[in-house]
């Protein structure tokens, strides 16, 4: 087993059964893929009927496994099953769900999961009329009752032109509840605040000045957090990004309001961290009406004041026992200068953590992936990590769990 670490390479087998819905398999090996980890589909023979093996393969860059009577010198039947860390079967149809109920053993398929001591996650699609009878019922409390992992399915369009019950699971859902069936619930009974987002200071009605963070690496706190137990609150500003439903968001749009969403959530949590990015000036004074060039001549001059620093007034008045985590996002190209402006900003902040990353014109903002650096309050590097922003939160929250 490669660790149970969602931030490392896994080893997931994806099990692909006969259903329509197999052409959305390929979607779900693409993401794992993409997510950087090692990826074996199995399929059966009926699989293949829907999807062809060149399609997995190129999809999945490895080998499609179907026959149990090849390499059998490898003990194929029971070394795939073996090694894997994670085993997805995406779709499962209503015969597959019953073979697994009853240990069959008749295909690759049947022998991997039985070989396996990994976590099994079962993405259900048929009818509905399958999908309720009472033997389909029965089967899958069956699965369940040996800890594997349902996902959906989904009620809406089937293959036809009827609905209900039975649509597979969109494929980023399926993902997702695989790859948190792996991570460690080390945070349950926790309370976790974190900000997002970037705010804005209003200049009149409908111009503001703000910046370029879309919260899509808060996001990925706030969503790991709540995959590991927590009841996380997640304090929006102008987010770019949907928060899901496994966490309580407030939205805002200035720094006084962030201020007072803070101020408010803050002593219930156990944990807050600042991943906001948080106007350091707001205008002085904010225009009724729409500023108009008509009358403001060629220069517009605006006075701009300092915002209260909420990180630090928060790390000041924190209760003992409370973990305070600020970011920096720096434009510094020089790895030792950014360290040091780092050292600097966690003395004059005083929060527990620091998370230190670079931005600019193409960097950190607005991206999918990130590059962090943590310190701690004496000033040292205690984490760094690099990859997609859910891979990072989740190496952040390994070290605050
Ligand atoms: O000083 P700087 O803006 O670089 O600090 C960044 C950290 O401080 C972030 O965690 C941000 O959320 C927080 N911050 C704050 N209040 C401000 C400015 C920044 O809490 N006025």
């Amino acid at each position: 087993m490669a660790g149970h670490d969602v931030g490392h390479r896994l080893t997931i087998v994806v099990g692909v059964t006969g259903g329509i819905a197999a052409y959305k398999a390929v979607a779900v090996v693409r993401a794992f893929v993409l997510a950087g980890h090692d990826v074996h589909v199995v399929a059966t023979d009926a699989a293949l009927r829907f999807v062809g093996k060149p399609t997995f393969e190129a999809i999945s860059r490895n080998v499609v496994e179907t026959d149990l009577y090849e390499g059998v010198a490898q003990v194929r039947h029971v070394a795939i099953g073996q090694a894997a860390d994670l085993i997805v079967i995406v779709p499962a149809t209503a015969n597959t769900i019953a073979g697994l109920a009853a240990g069959l053993a008749g295909d690759l398929l049947g022998t991997t999961v039985l070989a396996s001591a990994a976590p099994v996650v079962i993405a259900p699609a048929m009818h509905t009329e399958m999908w309720s009878n009472p033997a389909t019922v029965a089967n899958v409390a069956t699965l369940r009752s040996r800890g594997m992992t349902i996902v959906g399915p989904a009620v809406g369009r089937l293959t036809g032109s009827d609905s209900g019950a039975g649509r597979l699971a969109e494929p980023e859902e399926i993902v997702a509840a695989a790859l948190a069936v792996l991570r460690p619930r080390d945070l349950e009974g926790r309370r976790v605040l974190v900000t997002a987002g970037g705010t804005r200071e209003a200049l009149d009605p409908v111009r503001f000045v703000g910046n370029r963070s879309s919260g899509r690496q808060g996001l990925a706190i706030a969503a790991a957090a709540a995959a590991r137990g927590a009841a996380v609150t997640l304090i929006g500003a102008n987010l770019e990004v949907t928060a899901p439903a496994s966490m309580t968001v407030r939205h805002v749009v200035s720094t006084l309001e962030l201020e007072a969403a803070v101020t408010d959530a803050a002593p219930g949590s156990d944990l807050v961290i600042m991943a906001a990015a948080v106007a350091d000036y707001r205008p002085e004074t904010i225009a009724e009406s729409k500023i108009k060039k008509e009358t403001q001549g060629d220069r517009l001059t605006v006075e701009l004041v300092r915002n209260p620093d909420i990180l630090a007034g928060l790390a000041a008045s924190r209760r003992p026992g409370q973990v305070v985590v600020g970011f920096a996002a720096e434009t510094e190209p020089d790895d030792e200068r950014l360290l040091a402006l780092g050292r600097e900003k966690i003395a004059r902040k005083g929060s527990d953590f620091l998370v230190v990353n670079r931005v600019g014109w193409n960097e950190g903002f607005a991206t999918e992936s990130n590059t962090v650096l943590v310190l701690d309050a004496a000033g040292d590097i205690v984490m760094e990590a690099s990859g997609s922003k859910e891979s990072v939160a989740d190496r952040l929250l390994d070290l605050l769990a």
